[in-house]
């Protein structure tokens, strides 16, 4: 959906923030459940259900406005090492967000893809995935990428390997190795945008911790102190205002 469209469609942004332009692919890590829960005086999983809560209607503001591709940071691979009743519920909580999200993505044209590893998570998610992913993958325009299980440094390892595993077998030279065969590798190749505009990180905490290390080269970073549960319509619209008054170089001068 061109940009334009989408503004004027929902009036969401106001006349400043329609001079600059929507990023294509915004990025996030919905970090600050487990404080959100404690602020509000409730157990870690209250957190969670809010945190999760959060991301069903995220998802679909997001694409309202005009933004091709959303990718959710949901759980890292350094994550399993959490109490084990956490990191279960978290994979209750996605088997239920994959079941959610099916009709919805249905109903929204909404492509769903997840990256990460899947060997290790249950085999009910697993199977919700791929039902999700088969049913979805003709879509266009909308594209929602969950990171489960991810670890930036392993993604670029496995292309790493991939490209190797290549240049064995004589399909490709060293020397054609370039950032677009690198690209083609990491697991971001699902995404017509592989590389996030605008990689938001709520709770505070300014740090990557492992999401998206070669995409990231030159996103703008966001790092808004509000909790993910209690980030609503005003506060993704303020970070979209922030997004649109960057200038963005490249590292070149212009
Ligand atoms: C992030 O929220 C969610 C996941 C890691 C899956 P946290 O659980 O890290 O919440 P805080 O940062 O401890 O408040
Ligand atoms: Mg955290």
């Amino acid at each position: 959906m061109p940009k334009e469209k989408g503004n004027k469609l929902n009036g969401t942004l106001g006349e400043k923030e329609n001079q600059g332009t929507l990023p294509k692919h915004v990025a996030i890590t919905m970090d600050g459940n487990r404080r959100w829960a404690k602020k509000n005086g409730l157990a870690i999983t209250g957190g969670q259900e809010a945190g999760f809560r959060r991301a069903v209607e995220m998802t679909v503001d997001f694409f309202n406005v005009g933004i091709h591709t959303v990718s959710l940071f949901a759980f890292s691979s350094e994550n399993w090492g959490r109490p084990k009743d956490e990191v279960n519920y978290w994979m209750d909580l996605f088997g239920v967000f994959s079941k959610i999200m099916l009709p919805q993505a249905e109903r929204e044209k909404i492509k769903v893809s997840v990256i990460g590893t899947r060997e290790n998570i249950p085999a009910s998610l697993r199977d919700a995935i791929i039902k999700a992913e088969e049913a979805t993958k003709s879509y266009e325009g909308k594209h929602l990428i969950l990171a489960l299980d991810y670890s930036g440094k392993n993604d670029i390892l496995e292309a790493c390997k991939s490209l190797a595993e290549k240049v064995k077998n004589g399909l490709i030279q060293v020397e054609d190795i370039d950032e677009k065969l690198m690209e083609n590798e990491l697991m971001t190749k699902c995404s017509e945008f592989p590389n996030p505009d605008l990689l938001i990180r709520t709770g505070g905490e300014q740090r990557i911790s492992n999401f998206f290390l070669w995409q990231s080269a030159y996103s703008e970073l966001y790092f808004p102190t509000v909790q993910w549960p209690d980030f609503g319509k005003a506060e993704y619209l303020e970070a979209l205002t922030w997004y649109q008054q960057r200038q963005r170089r490249f590292g070149r001068r212009v």
